[in-house]
């Protein structure tokens, strides 16, 4: 077993020949979606799978600058259950935080039991993200904002937020899946249409990676915002 890192707080794990993508477990002992845990020299690392976790295969797609680091402040939108934004929680470690907005009931129960409930640097919003004013008593300026609603307006919503909630030179990385914004046009339209909402309202689009061929019609957009 060979250990290295690629990046703060993520690391590559080369078990058997094969290469995977860790984090460092903040809740050692538990799983959160079936993930392995592996032990190495005391420490116990979760493998993070880029089948399943859109960020996972962002990096591996090559995205750079990766802008979470350990002692970020991350706004979340679109937590489900939890199991990227778990990942999330183990990079920022214990002096960052993550304030994790789901809308729908059933998905953040399951949040609240498989993540919330083993991790202090996490804080679950039941709310809506297009109404951010919801819960703005509840979240402070962040470093971040990472954004998986899957919804036609979400770079609508992220504008909203980062507005509120995202510091000057702060980053967004965006999610965009082409068949939710619409099934009939060629995914890179749809991509380049998502970052220009974002151009126009003052960010600066630094990269759109597409997810193949870990997601299909899937593409992540990191930008920074100026605002
Ligand atoms: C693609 S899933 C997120 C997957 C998750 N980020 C992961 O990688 O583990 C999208 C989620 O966004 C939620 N969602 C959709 N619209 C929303 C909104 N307006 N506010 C908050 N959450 C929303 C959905 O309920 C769903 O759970």
């Amino acid at each position: 077993m060979e250990l290295s890192q690629l990046y703060p707080g993520i690391y590559r794990l080369r078990i058997d020949d094969r290469e995977h993508l860790a984090t460092l477990n903040l809740a050692p002992g538990v799983s959160v979606y079936g993930e392995r845990r592996i032990e190495v020299g005391g420490w116990e690392y979760r493998l993070w799978n880029p089948h399943r976790n859109k960020l996972a295969a962002a990096l591996l797609r090559g995205l750079s600058p990766m802008p979470i680091a350990p002692g970020m402040r991350v706004l979340y939108l679109g937590t489900a259950s939890g199991t990227n934004c778990s990942h999330v929680s183990d990079i920022v470690g214990v002096e960052g935080h993550v304030w994790g907005v789901e809308i729908a009931p059933r998905p953040m129960r399951d949040f609240l039991e498989r993540v919330v409930r083993y991790r202090a640097n996490v804080s679950p919003i039941l709310g809506d993200a297009r109404k951010p004013e919801g819960y703005s008593a509840l979240v402070p300026l962040v470093d971040v904002v990472y954004a998986d609603v899957a919804q036609p307006d979400q770079a609508a919503i992220v504008v909203r937020n980062a507005q509120l909630f995202l510091k000057s030179g702060g980053w967004v990385l965006m999610a965009i899946k082409s068949r939710s914004v619409d099934v009939t046009r060629p995914p890179e339209e749809v991509y380049e249409e998502q970052v220009g909402e974002l151009k126009t309202s003052g960010f600066e689009v630094l990269e759109v990676v597409e997810l193949e061929p870990y997601e299909r019609d899937h593409a992540m957009a990191l930008a920074r915002y100026q605002g």
